[in-house]
C-alpha cells in the first residue's frame, strides 16, 4: 500500500461580490439577520458573460494547483470532480476539465455528494493512489449556485447562504516517510435525502409532468432545505466523524493543528470548535467572505489557510463535512 499526499492547492472565486445589503434589495432579508444566523457578510456570484461556469471555475483552480504541484495536465492520471451544480445534467464536469486542459484520455469521474463532495472526492483519489493504480490525481470541488437559486423571499432561508467558487487539490504518491493522507471516513443516511434537495429536473419526475402539476409554481426547480433539522444533524455528525478519524489513528483533539470544516454556517463551525476545545488558530473559517460554496468550500478554505502560512510541514490537518444526502465524512492528513 502507498500513501497519497496533497502536492498542490488552488482556488478561484468570481469577481462579482454580492453583499447582504445587495440581497435585501431582492428579498425580505437584512444584514443583521444573515450575520447573526450564519456569519456571512458577502458571497461571490457568477455574472452572466464573465466567462465562468462550474467546470470553467474548476479549471482555473486546477491550473493553480497543478502549477504549485510542479505538474502539468499531462501528468494527471485521473480527474475527480465534485459538484451539485454541474454545467449540464449530463455529461459531468470531469470530462469538460479533461477537454479544457487538453489532457490525455484519462478517466474523469464526477462525485455527487454535495457539501461532503470534496471529502468523498479526496477519499476516492486516495484509494486509487494507495493501491498503486494511479500516481497523480486532480481533485476539484466547484459550484455555480447563483444560477439556480430562487432570489425571492420565498426561499430566503436557502438563497442567502450559498455562493459560487472552486477549489482544487493535486494528490500524488508520497515518499515512504513523508506523511500524507492517514485515513478518510465516509457516511450517508438516505433516510433524510429530501431534507436538503432539489427535485427537478429529474428522471423521477420529468419536466413536463412537474409543469403540468404546478402550472403556477416553479418550486421543484429550486433547492429546498429544512434548515434547523440539517443544522441539528450537522453538529452531531461533524463531531462523530472527526472523532472516528482521530481514533482510527490513535490521535486526540489535542493533536489537531488545523481543522478545516465545510463552511456551512459559522455557527456550526463554532459549535464544533467548542466541542473539541480548539482555539481560533486551530479552526479555519472564511464563510464570512464566500458563503457556503458546498463542494468548493473545503478546498477554498484549505488553499487560503495554506497561502496564509497556517498549515506547515508535519501539521495534523483535519477536513470534515456534512450535507445533503445526508452525507458526511472526514480526512485526517499529516502535512
Ligand atoms: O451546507 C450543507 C448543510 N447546510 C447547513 O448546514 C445549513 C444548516 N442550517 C442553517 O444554517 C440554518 O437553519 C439557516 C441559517 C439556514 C436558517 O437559520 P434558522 O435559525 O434555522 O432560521 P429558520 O429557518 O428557523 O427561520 C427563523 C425565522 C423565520 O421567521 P419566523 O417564522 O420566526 O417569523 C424565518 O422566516 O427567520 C426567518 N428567516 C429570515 N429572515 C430574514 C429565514 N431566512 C431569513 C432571511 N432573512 N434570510
Amino acid at each position: 500500500m502507498y500513501t497519497s499526499k496533497i502536492a498542490g492547492l488552488g482556488a478561484y472565486v468570481p469577481e462579482n461580490i454580492v453583499t447582504n445589503d445587495d440581497l435585501s434589495k431582492m428579498m425580505d432579508t437584512n444584514d443583521a439577520w444573515i450575520q447573526e444566523r450564519t456569519g456571512i457578510k458577502e458571497r461571490r456570484h457568477i455574472k452572466k458573460g464573465d466567462g465562468n461556469s462550474t467546470a470553467k471555475m474548476g479549471v482555473k483552480a486546477a491550473k493553480i494547483a497543478l502549477e504549485r504541484a510542479g505538474l502539468t495536465p499531462k501528468d494527471i492520471d485521473l480527474i475527480v470532480f465534485a459538484t451539485l451544480s454541474p454545467d449540464y445534467y449530463f455529461p459531468g464536469c470531469g470530462v469538460q476539465v479533461q477537454e479544457m486542459l487538453d489532457m490525455r484520455t484519462i478517466p474523469a469521474l464526477d462525485v455527487r455528494n454535495q457539501c461532503s463532495g470534496f471529502v468523498y472526492a479526496i477519499s476516492t483519489a486516495d484509494q486509487f493512489i494507495k493501491t498503486g493504480m494511479y500516481k497523480n490525481v486532480l481533485v476539484i470541488g466547484s459550484e455555480n449556485h447563483s444560477g439556480g437559486l430562487d432570489m425571492t423571499t420565498r426561499s430566503r432561508n436557502v438563497s442567502v447562504i450559498f455562493g459560487d467558487g472552486a477549489g482544487a487539490a493535486v494528490l500524488t504518491k508520497a515518499a515512504n516517510d513523508e506523511g500524507g493522507i492517514l485515513s478518510t471516513h465516509l457516511h450517508s443516511e438516505g433516510e433524510h435525502a429530501m431534507e436538503l434537495s432539489l427535485e427537478g429536473p429529474s428522471t423521477e419526475r420529468w419536466v413536463p409532468e412537474i409543469i403540468a402539476e404546478n402550472p403556477q409554481e416553479n418550486i421543484p426547480y429550486y433547492p429546498y432545505m429544512n434548515g434547523q433539522f440539517v443544522f441539528k444533524n450537522a453538529v452531531v455528525r461533524f463531531a462523530e466523524v472527526i472523532n472516528e478519524g482521530l481514533e482510527a489513528n490513535g490521535l486526540t483533539a489535542k493533536d489537531i493543528n488545523m481543522l478545516i470544516p465545510h463552511q456551512a454556517n459559522l455557527r456550526i463551525s463554532q459549535f464544533v470548535q467548542k466541542q473539541f476545545r480548539l482555539s481560533d488558530d486551530q479552526v479555519y473559517n472564511n464563510i464570512q467572505k464566500y458563503g457556503n460554496t458546498t463542494a468548493a468550500s473545503i478546498p477554498i478554505a484549505l488553499t487560503e489557510a495554506w497561502e496564509e502560512g497556517k498549515i506547515n510541514k508535519g501539521d495534523l490537518v483535519v477536513l470534515a463535512a456534512f450535507g445533503s444526502g445526508f452525507t458526511w465524512g472526514s480526512a485526517i492528513i499529516r502535512w
